[in-house]
């Protein structure tokens, strides 16, 4: 571990004194180059589904594939608190599934915590999985894994009941010993209460600008994933054209026979080449 490894009490501690960054990672060598850039907190979401493995939404992918790409995230990080996301069916069906599979994180893959969705229903999850000495980000709003329940990816929080259940749900994660709060696709002035509410810090996403952190999927910023770019990203890179124009480029350069060329080629002495020619 390094001498300046973030850890979960720096993350409360900056509450107040400076903003949070948090972006996904699922692969070595993308997280070798976000733990250069000084952010906070590498998160293996499990939008890992839908990004890496091609699925339509987040439900399918297993804790083994998770732990799979947590562990080669690690491998890649140094400085930023890595956090790996529980899929669905992890932790909802028992405590004791949840706390197993929770410490198989840590253990199996060498997370430092671990994020879950949901707020009053999965308390005693996170009660139990805190207890075992794991710290714990919840994540409220647009909650993926329930998108079945929502209808869809919608924004969240949007009558007063809505709003106020989303209140007591974050005062209930606070209580339960959560260390750190996703709020996803919900208005700014929620995320702001909330925000103002909990002494623990809020990361948003699609939560407005009042949250104490912001949290973006990599692959959507930089303009990898183009199946949809939901309204809160901003695209700081096109890598996907980038990428596009290297590898039309390469087809070119390999049927003119341009490439590879003497640069990129290696030699052997003459005399040598005679001796085989001989022979
Ligand atoms: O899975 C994920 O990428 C997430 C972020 C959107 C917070 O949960």
């Amino acid at each position: 571990m390094t001498d300046n490894k973030i850890t979960v009490p720096d993350i409360i501690n900056s509450k107040g004194k400076r903003k949070l960054t948090m972006v996904t990672a699922y692969d070595y060598i993308t997280a070798r180059w976000v733990d250069k850039s000084g952010i906070d907190m590498v998160l293996i979401g499990d939008s890992l589904a839908m990004v890496m493995l091609g699925h339509s939404d987040t439900l399918s992918v297993t804790m083994e594939e998770m732990l799979h790409h947590t562990r080669a995230v690690t491998n890649g990080i140094d400085r930023a608190l890595v956090i790996g996301d529980m899929p669905f069916m992890s932790y909802q069906v028992s405590v004791e599934q949840a706390v197993v599979n929770a410490g198989r994180f840590l253990k199996e893959a060498k997370a430092q915590a671990v994020k879950l969705e949901g707020g009053a229903s999965v308390v005693k999850q996170v009660q139990a999985i805190v207890e075992a000495g794991i710290p714990v980000q919840g994540h409220l709003g647009l909650t993926p894994q329930s998108v079945a329940q929502l209808g869809g990816y919608k924004v969240q929080g949007k009558t007063a009941e809505a709003a106020k259940r989303l209140i007591d749900d974050a005062l209930a994660l606070e209580e339960s010993g959560c260390f750190s709060i996703v709020l996803e696709a919900i208005p700014s002035s929620i995320a702001e209460m909330i925000t103002s509410r909990v002494k623990i810090p809020t990361i948003g996403i699609g939560a407005g600008p009042h949250c104490d952190g912001q949290v973006l999927v990599l692959h959507d910023m930089v303009g990898l994933y183009d199946r949809f770019t939901p309204k809160f990203v901003k695209k700081y890179a096109n890598l996907g054209e980038e990428l596009l124009n290297a590898l039309k480029q390469f087809r070119k350069e390999v049927e003119k026979g341009v490439f590879p060329s003497r640069e990129h080629s290696f030699t052997i002495k003459s005399e040598e080449l005679e001796k085989i020619k001989k022979s």
